[in-house]
């Protein structure tokens, strides 16, 4: 296992690259099961994540060819699954990859079956998948939990129904919407997720020949339509990375202009890091980031549904407001046991007090290097921005998280002026 060790003080200066969104590629590439002419995706981050669920497709039956995207960015992956040779999900894949849950609603919408692996528990709570399933039973599919397995089938096709959603969900909306498109007649999702991740999702589907209005709001309806064709779609830029990013910046007191971020995606945290002193510029190229004077000020926030400030940049965040002047409280909406990163980001001299889903952070002059360990995704990269700004050496340990979602992250770090380098654990 590799971990990270970081000299922490410089300032990041220069430019960062920004790369395609690991949670639009892996709904795009379960899509590709919709069509037997296969889907041609450019822009593919290349992320562990990405890979297993390469490992997945190819189990049902998909050949995949990756070659490097044609405008330099990214890869470019053909996907194409002309028949299933399989149906099912194990739980040695879906164990470590929660997203391997999408492949269900296009399973049983054009293959008339599934036989996917609940994911279990997870290090961020409980992220049942009652949702996925509601959805696909609006559907007509019949739905059986046996031995750890969800088996979904719907042998005369699924037919089209009206899902409304008691609570928000990305993935959710996004099984609904793959399941619906190949669904017979017209269906409508009620409370769906609004990401911008869903957006692509959605664009991708009607250019391989599916009918969807309502995108971009929280009323998707759908008529299906008995075959998908092939379509070429770029995968949009991850607005989590671009998130990250800005806070890297802004907490080292750098200057760094994203190429290829899209502000638009990104406003509420903007708006949250704009009052708390951090200045944004639309560039040619998309975006610089810097503090607009002297030390931040802490400031509430509070994560939601998209548009809201995104859960996936909680973590982050808190690093960030860590050194800032005065206190900043922070709760966490959508995933109960999201605070993993605070014990650790303590032991790097940040002060933080949890109270149930809310914590409280006062900010201190200076964070102090220590050996951390990262625990989920996103708050590994909040260990690491925190490296970035602290006082001496921090040793980010059990770095494979961070490899499932955030691509050559030293790399583009280092670029920028940062003393970061990878190491084998021994
Ligand atoms: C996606 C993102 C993840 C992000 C999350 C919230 C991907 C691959 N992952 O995850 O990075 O943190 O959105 O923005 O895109 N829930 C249920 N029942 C369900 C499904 C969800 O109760 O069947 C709950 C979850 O426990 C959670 C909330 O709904 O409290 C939101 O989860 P959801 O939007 O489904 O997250 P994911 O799609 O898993």
């Amino acid at each position: 296992m590799d971990r990270l060790r970081i000299r922490g003080g410089s300032p990041l200066i220069g430019e960062i690259p920004i790369s395609g969104a690991k949670n639009a590629a892996l709904p795009l590439m379960a899509a590709a099961l919709l069509s037997s002419d296969g889907l041609t995706l450019e822009n593919v981050p290349e992320l562990a994540d990405i890979v297993s669920m390469s490992a997945l497709l190819k189990e049902l039956g998909a050949d995949i060819q990756a070659t490097p995207s044609p405008d330099g960015r990214g890869r470019r992956l053909f996907i194409r699954a002309e028949r299933f040779t399989s149906f099912e999900a194990p739980y040695d894949i879906v164990r470590k990859m929660r997203a391997s849950v999408l492949v269900l609603g296009p399973l049983v919408a054009r293959g008339g079956e599934a036989k996917v692996s609940l994911p279990g528990g997870c290090a961020i709570g409980n992220r049942p998948v009652d949702l996925h399933l509601m959805a696909l039973e609006e559907l007509g599919a019949e739905i059986e939990l046996e031995a750890g397995y969800i088996h979904a089938r719907a042998p005369k096709g699924l037919k089209g129904g009206r899902i409304a959603f008691p609570m928000v969900s990305v993935g959710a909306t996004e099984n609904a919407l793959m399941a619906a498109v190949l669904a017979h007649g017209e269906t409508t999702i009620l409370n769906a997720a609004r990401e911008p991740e869903i957006g692509d999702l959605a664009a991708c589907l009607i250019a391989m020949g599916a009918k969807i209005g309502g995108v971009g709001t929280d009323t998707l309806r759908i008529t299906g339509v008995a075959r998908l064709g092939h379509a070429v779609h770029p995968v949009i830029a991850d607005r989590i990375e671009t998130g990250t990013f800005a806070m890297a910046a802004a907490l080292t007191g750098g200057d760094v202009e994203l190429i290829g971020g899209q502000l638009d995606h990104v406003e509420a945290a903007a708006k949250v890091l704009a009052s708390a002193g951090v200045a944004f510029t639309a560039t040619a190229r998309g975006f610089r980031v810097a503090r607009a004077n002297g030390r931040l000020e802490g400031v509430d926030m509070m994560t939601e549904p998209y548009p809201g400030f995104p859960t996936d940049l909680q973590a982050q965040f808190m690093a960030l407001m860590s050194t800032a002047k005065g206190a900043a409280m922070v709760t966490e909406t959508i995933f109960e046991n999201r605070f993993m990163h605070v014990p650790e980001l303590a032991r790097m001299g940040a002060n933080i007090n949890v109270h149930g889903a809310s914590a409280m952070i006062r900010g201190v002059e200076r964070l102090k290097g220590a050996p951390v360990m990262a625990t989920d995704l996103r708050a590994s990269v909040s260990l690491v921005l925190a490296g970035l700004a602290a006082e001496g050496e921090t040793v980010v340990n059990r770095i494979y998280h961070l490899d499932r979602g955030y691509e050559r992250v030293e790399r583009k770090l280092t670029a920028c002026g940062a003393e970061i380098v990878r190491e084998r654990e021994t």
